[in-house]
């Protein structure tokens, strides 16, 4: 029986080895190095779970003992599309589990003054239709960022979206809910709130910014 909390088409990763290492993720203590590394780390981890439905077909294989019926991936095509820049700080961690996936970026930054995202570079794949998208971004705050991220690759032929944060805000998921009933979120934590200046809260503070080493 999974532990993970499922509230509509919010998934909330709860697994152990995650929360530890968010716990590391969000300490104000932890140098770029380690938080780079931990931020990978979870992508990882956090990958296993939604790949979890992804189709599996019956072959067989000769072992040194026998022949036996055993399984592999049905060759479903995946594309990741990091929200640049923090995105990226996500995607070798995620491509070590699905090597054989196409990335695309999307470039977005949040406007401090009015927080809407405003969009600077798009590249994908050819065939984002024939994919399943996995866009990443360790935050979800006001879901302004991912909803057009989202909304740039419906436009551009996606049918099939997944969305991975780090954490979320219930003002961000609820945007994403609202906009894309048809994306399910995934989340390593589902925070409070945002503050004035649209930070998450408690969070883990610029995450471009932390890894990167940014200010
Ligand atoms: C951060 C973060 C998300 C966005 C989340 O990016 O990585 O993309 O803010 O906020 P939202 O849900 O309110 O849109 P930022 O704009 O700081 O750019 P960066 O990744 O280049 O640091
Ligand atoms: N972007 C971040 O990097 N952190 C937040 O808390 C909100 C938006």
């Amino acid at each position: 029986m999974r532990s993970d909390q499922i509230v509509s088409n919010l998934i909330v990763l709860d697994h152990p080895l995650i929360q530890h290492k968010l716990t590391y993720i969000r300490n104000k203590n932890t140098g770029t190095k380690e938080f780079r590394e931990l931020v990978d780390e979870v992508a990882g981890l956090m990958a296993f779970e939604i790949t979890r439905d992804l189709p599996l077909e019956e072959i067989s294989v000769e072992t040194p003992v026998t022949t036996a019926k055993t399984k592999t991936l049905s060759g479903k095509k995946i594309g990741l599309i990091p929200i640049l820049r923090a995105g990226l700080g996500m995607v070798d961690g995620i491509l070590r589990m699905i090597p054989a996936a196409k990335v695309g970026h999307v470039g977005l930054y949040r406007d401090p003054q009015t927080l809407k995202p405003v969009e600077y570079y798009i590249k994908l794949p050819s065939d984002i239709e024939e994919r399943e998208l996995i866009v990443i971004d360790p935050m979800l705050a006001t879901g302004g960022s991912a909803n057009d991220a989202i909304h740039s690759l419906k436009k551009r032929g996606a049918t099939n979206i997944k969305l991975m944060c780090l954490v979320g805000a219930p003002e961000g998921v609820k945007v994403i809910q609202d906009e894309h009933p048809d994306v399910d979120i995934y989340l390593a934590a589902l925070d409070e709130c945002l503050n004035d200046h649209g930070y998450i809260v408690p969070g883990l503070g610029d995450a471009g910014d932390r890894l990167f080493g940014t200010k």
